[in-house]
């Protein structure tokens, strides 16, 4: 099949490379000339696991390909995937205008009929104002290009994302007539074939619906871990042995229980924002989604309180952040907990020396009055505590003995319990965890 990919972020160019390598003629189109001319040359934009070898192969099969140009990127287009932002708005809703700006854009650019199909997360009904924008401007130009609009929610995780779009849980697509369902069918056959995947068929303010209940519901159970976390402090229990006594039971599971620092990223922050947004706006109050958002942020205050606690006043501490990204495998500073923290611990008048092992070069672009260190030796040096804030797996390789040797006072937030509490506490370190308070004492 001929399909476009507008927008190449991170749902989009791995969308593209996967639909080449499933045999389909891809081109992905972007307005941002220098993220096209780094693809044309080769090269995604972002560091993202497997991702410049799977582009490469579509690439070398002479199914993938890239442009600037609205008219060649819509061509042959027979399905068109929306995969631009939708950033958050002050008022909690999301940014919609990109969207509505690609439905004006396709109808001016369509050389036959296709199916516009929403792969950008968007609230429910998002749909249907698309067909309003499509039509108004298909009258508007006189065009007679049959255009329907689909949706597609995407599963992917940043750090994981190549291997999510290839082996997905599930795919779940929601259209409005026969057409539309047969062409997504096509899309995914090859992928459905390989994989007998379970496929959800429905209609578009479900599959819209699907994807916002999924990033809200994952938000809740991190959230509740982490509410679960501070009562294990406060009465002796270990949360990592709670979460896996919880997880045992299928209904429950284990992923997605690891309490820490909270979640970040460009996903769940914005996702639960707009869901509660859409739910206020339709007339419910979905409270429950104001408490995952405080829980979160509360997260941070616990280690903030910790370091008080020991600290007396940050002023004038020197305090080493290990981590900055969002979570591992990814150099997305999105809503990161690790920044926040930053930022909280630089307010309080500390000095903050950061380490990442990938995120630095965006840091010092995003963040440039945060202080850096390029070793992880080089952020504890003589500081007066450190905080783990990201879990990279190199951080879990350093010993009690590198933190007592390099610090000036031996204290450790591990805010993303990634250390063995008894051999810290056993080198003689003033060693904290998030809710395996039991184990300290
Ligand atoms: C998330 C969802 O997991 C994907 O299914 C979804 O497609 C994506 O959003 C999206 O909407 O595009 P992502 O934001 O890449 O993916 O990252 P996650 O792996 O879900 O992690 C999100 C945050 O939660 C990170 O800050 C991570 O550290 C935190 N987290 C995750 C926890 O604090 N505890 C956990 O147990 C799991």
């Amino acid at each position: 099949m001929h399909i476009t990919v507008i927008g190449v972020g991170h749902v989009g160019l791995v969308s593209a490379a996967a639909f080449a390598k499933w045999g389909h003629q891809v081109v992905g189109y972007d307005d941002d000339a220098s993220k096209i001319a780094r693809m044309q040359a080769g090269e995604a934009w972002f560091y993202e696991p497997g991702l410049d070898e799977l582009m490469a192969e579509g690439v070398e099969a002479a199914r993938l390909s890239f442009t600037g140009d609205p008219d060649e990127a819509l061509a042959e287009a027979e399905v068109v995937f929306v995969c631009v932002g939708t950033p958050p708005l002050p008022g909690g809703g999301p940014n919609l205008s990109y969207v509505e700006a690609v439905g004006r854009s396709v109808v001016e650019h369509a050389r036959r009929d296709l199916l516009l199909v929403e792969k950008s997360t968007v609230p429910a009904n998002t749909g249907k104002r698309l067909e309003q924008v499509i039509d108004r401007e298909a009258e508007r130009l006189g065009t007679a290009h049959r255009i329907e609009v689909a949706s597609n929610p995407e599963f992917l995780k940043e750090g994981a994302a190549v291997q999510d779009t290839l082996h997905p849980d599930r795919v779940v697509y929601g259209t409005s007539s026969d057409w539309s369902r047969d062409l997504l069918r096509q899309v995914y056959a090859p992928l459905v074939a390989e994989d007998e995947l379970p496929v959800v068929e429905t209609d578009v303010p479900t599959a819209e619906l699907i994807k916002h209940a999924s990033n809200a519901f994952l938000a809740t159970r991190i959230s509740f871990i982490n509410a679960v976390s501070q009562i294990c402090d406060r009465v002796g229990a270990d949360v990592r042995v709670v979460a896996e006594g919880m997880g045992h039971d299928v209904r429950i599971g284990h992923r997605f229980l690891q309490a820490g620092l909270g979640y970040g990223g460009s996903c769940f922050p914005k996702d639960v924002d707009a869901f509660a947004h859409l739910a206020s706006q339709v007339g419910y109050d979905f409270g429950l989604l104001d408490e995952v958002r405080e829980i979160n942020v509360g997260q941070r205050r616990a280690v903030l309180d910790k370091l008080e606690g020991e600290l007396w006043h940050l002023s004038g501490k020197t305090i080493a952040v290990l981590g900055a990204a969002f979570k591992p495998g990814t150099d997305d500073l999105r809503e990161s907990p690790a920044v926040h923290l930053a930022n909280d611990l630089a307010d309080a008048g500390a000095d903050v020396r950061v380490h990442d092992p990938v995120a630095l070069g965006n840091l010092a672009e995003e963040q440039p009055h945060l202080g850096q260190a390029m070793t992880v030796e080089e952020a504890l040096a003589d500081a007066h505590a450190v905080v783990v804030a990201t879990d990279w797996p190199e951080y879990v390789d350093i010993t009690p003995e590198m933190y007592r040797d390099r610090l000036a006072y031996p204290i450790v937030i591990d805010a993303r319990n990634i250390h063995d509490p008894e051999k810290m506490l056993a080198a003689g370190l003033h060693y904290y965890a998030m809710g395996r308070q039991s184990i300290i004492r």
